[in-house]
């Protein structure tokens, strides 16, 4: 890999998180910041449209737009991941070369008619963006998908279980990787943006004002998040109707730190490089153990779960479970009236076409590498109560 740009140095996390194929990575504060250094560089090769899933965050949108940029949302099938004829019918209207953004939602692994349809869009003159923001941790581990065979690939260097025979299939192959990292590591801000070889995006511009009010602001909420996980578990009564109807204080501030921490994301539009704060904190995380956590912690409630009518979308993956089921709303609020909000919540943006389907039945469920076993048997239990 090329030393990265913006005189970021190279270091460890960078490394691992890249794809092992030629090309320049850097980190930067947002994946919106990411997204509009790929959008700035399409708009100067003359790619004006971005395909995107119908399914995303509309932070994964706007940049586009805001640099100028047309957007076609694409229908998604079960695995929230686009819907393999959809996209190819999408592809094959499109009269000029585009970007397709695919989104490995709740790193659920593509099925092989998506991989083709990706292939084919590059063999077509597309380029394709691959948004692991749901999967950098999962890409960590042996049996996963990877972008090279496995005698290449960097997460040799760390140190792995050996009893597990690796299944490496490897990922479609992309012209951007990007990544927001907070989603899935205790950091207060950053995102990886890799482009291949040949593909040079703008350099970041100099932290401002907003850059270093948004860290303070993700770190306080990084202590209100841990607050609120630390605290007792609220015995789970059989009837929901016993459940207090205010969320505790804790919960207030947390939220209300959110809401904050959100709004700087919104405003710091500007491209720029990571925080020093969280660049340290990534050089000291172990990564490939948070995602081993991470697959124990979804594979913990899967198991709680058992038999429920329900099914867990992504289980196994070093994710955030995401459970489908038709009650969703119900089960997001009745975690939520404990104190355990959802970390990935999309509502339907208006902007989106009455032709799209929009999954109502999905619910993101905090259990993490910090979850401890009691909690996760209070989160399945709350969940099966609210069914
Ligand atoms: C899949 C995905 N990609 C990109 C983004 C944008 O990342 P950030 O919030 O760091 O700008 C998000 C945010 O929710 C996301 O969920």
């Amino acid at each position: 890999m090329e030393q990265p740009a913006s005189g970021q140095g190279h270091d460890e996390a960078l490394t691992r998180l890249a794809p092992t194929t030629p090309g320049r990575a850097i980190l930067l504060e947002s994946g919106r910041q990411a997204l509009t250094l790929i959008a700035r560089w399409c708009r100067t090769h003359h790619v004006g449209l971005a395909v995107l899933p119908s399914y995303h965050c509309d932070t994964m949108a706007l940049p586009f737009w805001l640099e100028g940029m047309r957007v076609h949302f694409v229908e998604v099938g079960a695995n929230l991941q686009f819907d393999p004829p959809a996209l190819g019918t999408a592809l094959d209207d499109a009269d000029e070369p585009a970007l397709v953004v695919w989104s490995r939602v709740g790193a659920i692994a593509p099925d092989t008619a998506l991989t083709t349809v990706l292939r084919r869009a590059r063999e077509g003159g597309h380029l394709v963006v691959d948004d692991a923001t749901h999967a950098v941790l999962d890409d960590l581990l042996p049996d996963s998908l990877s972008t090279s065979p496995l005698p290449t690939s960097p997460m040799l260097t760390s140190p792995m279980p050996t009893t597990e025979a690796p299944a490496i299939r490897p990922l479609p192959a992309c012209d951007f990787r990007v990544a927001s990292l907070r989603k899935l590591v205790a950091v207060t801000d950053g995102a990886l943006l890799w482009s291949r070889e040949g593909i040079t995006p703008d350099s970041p511009a100099t932290r401002s004002g907003v850059d270093g009010e948004l860290s303070a602001a993700r770190s306080t909420l990084l202590t209100r998040s841990a607050a609120l996980e630390a605290r007792t578990p609220v015995p789970v009564s059989a009837s929901m109707a016993d459940l207090p109807a205010a969320p505790p204080r804790l919960a207030d501030d947390y939220l209300a730190q959110l809401a904050r921490s959100e709004e700087l994301f919104d405003l710091a539009t500007m491209p720029v490089p990571i925080s020093h704060g969280a660049r340290s904190q990534l050089d000291i995380f172990d990564l490939p153990r948070q995602a081993r956590r991470r697959r124990r912690a979804n594979r913990a409630l899967t198991r709680e779960l058992g038999d429920a009518p329900l099914e867990v979308l992504n289980a196994g993956r070093a994710c955030f479970p995401l459970i489908g089921s038709a009650a969703a709303p119900a089960i997001e609020d009745a975690l939520a009236r404990h104190g355990i909000f959802s970390p990935q919540s999309w509502p339907r943006p208006a902007y989106l076409p009455d032709s799209l389907g929009w999954p109502t039945d999905v619910v993101s469920i905090d259990c993490g590498p910090t979850t401890s076993t009691e909690k996760v048997k209070q989160i399945a239990a709350i969940i099966t109560a609210a069914l």
